[in-house]
């Protein structure tokens, strides 16, 4: 159990926020498979002061999500603070301030992993995030800019002096981007440091790997981002290769359902958005790879429905090999204006 504020999260494992894969449909399946908390994809506060539809609809929960966090980013002290309120009319749990994201057009605009290079900075958004919303507030951060400019001990000083109620923490700096692997020892050292609790993030490929983070470097929570997508199973003790096919269709259903109900077009455009899960759900699995070219292309739900229901693969040839996460990236599934 862990306490943010006055918040009580259950659980040792959650999804890890991620555009353009963390929206409320995979939020409600992955909280149903395991995950402690959900967290939202990150949510421009300019965009939400300048009164953007998509942006507040990226707000939207149902109550089963709880604890809701709902992610925001921005660089102007005064921006993010109005933001903040705006977003709190939608009872989140708990409001995070994304320090890590990597992307040029974000990190190089000063927020972002940005606001690493100006923590006194994200201190202060964060007193006025919690001043203005009386919500406890979370970051998200990276280790530094760069391997020259380590100054996560600081950051977590400085934020903790602001009044946060948890950090969570992916052990990379902003150079790195997605490159090399997350330097958990530091992490480690954050957690061993820290007054207010710590969520580790960073390569983690199981749920047991997530236990044995836990364990080993103090972490209150494990973030589990690349490797949940298409794979809830990752949140529960019995790895995705150990379930048969139909159950892994099941859920791939499940999911559909929840975003045609979610995001309601008249030509099924939730199935072209849930192309990029649907290829992870059926990674490594042995899937047919003409019906896998099939169901990429069909613009018909009856049509993808029907051909997945046709589908047939005996358990025993699912393959065990790790998914490669190497080439997705916070960029991979959205385009920043
Ligand atoms: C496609 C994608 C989108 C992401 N979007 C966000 C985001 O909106 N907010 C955020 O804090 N981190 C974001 N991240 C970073 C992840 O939350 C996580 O910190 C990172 O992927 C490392 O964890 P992992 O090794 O388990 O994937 C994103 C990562 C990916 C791959």
């Amino acid at each position: 159990m862990v306490r943010v504020g006055n918040v009580i999260i259950e659980g040792d494992v959650a999804l890890s926020p991620m555009a353009g894969i963390s929206d409320s449909p995979y939020r409600q399946i992955t909280k149903r498979f395991g995950s402690a908390f959900s967290y939202t994809e990150f949510v421009s506060t300019e965009q939400l002061k300048l009164g953007n539809a998509k942006s507040l609809d990226m707000f939207r929960f149902v109550e089963m999500e709880r604890p809701i966090v709902f992610q925001i980013f921005g660089s102007d002290l005064d921006t993010v603070v109005n933001a903040s309120e705006i977003a709190a009319e939608q009872k989140p749990d708990i409001i995070d301030l994304n320090m890590g994201c990597s992307v040029s057009k974000v990190s190089h605009n000063g927020s972002g992993a940005g606001l690493l290079k100006n923590i006194r900075l994200a201190g202060k958004m964060i007193e006025g995030i919690r001043n203005r919303t009386n919500l406890p507030v979370t970051a998200k951060i990276r280790l530094g800019w760069d391997a020259n400019s380590l100054n996560y001990l600081e950051t977590l000083k400085v934020l903790e002096d602001s009044g946060v109620s948890a950090i969570s923490v992916h052990g990379r700096t902003k150079a790195m981007a997605y490159t090399g692997i997350a330097d958990w020892n530091a992490i480690g050292e954050i957690k061993s440091r820290a007054n207010v609790p710590i969520y580790g993030n960073g390569d983690v490929q199981s749920y047991k790997e997530a236990l044995e983070k836990k364990k080993t470097y103090g972490v209150d929570l494990v973030l589990i981002g690349r490797k949940a997508i298409g794979n809830p199973w990752v949140f529960g003790k019995t790895p995705k290769q150990f379930f048969p096919w139909y159950q892994i269709k099941d859920v791939i259903l499940e999911h559909l359902d929840l975003m045609l109900n979610f995001y309601p077009t008249s030509d099924d455009y939730a199935l072209i958005l849930f192309r990029k899960h649907f290829i992870k759900y059926i990674e490594n699995i042995g899937f047919p790879e003409d019906t896998k070219r099939l169901l990429l292309s069909v613009a018909s739900v009856n049509e993808f429905k029907d051909t997945l229901e046709f589908v047939k693969m005996d358990s025993t040839i699912l393959e065990t090999s790790e998914l490669n996460n190497e080439n997705i990236n916070c960029e991979t599934f959205v385009s920043l204006v």
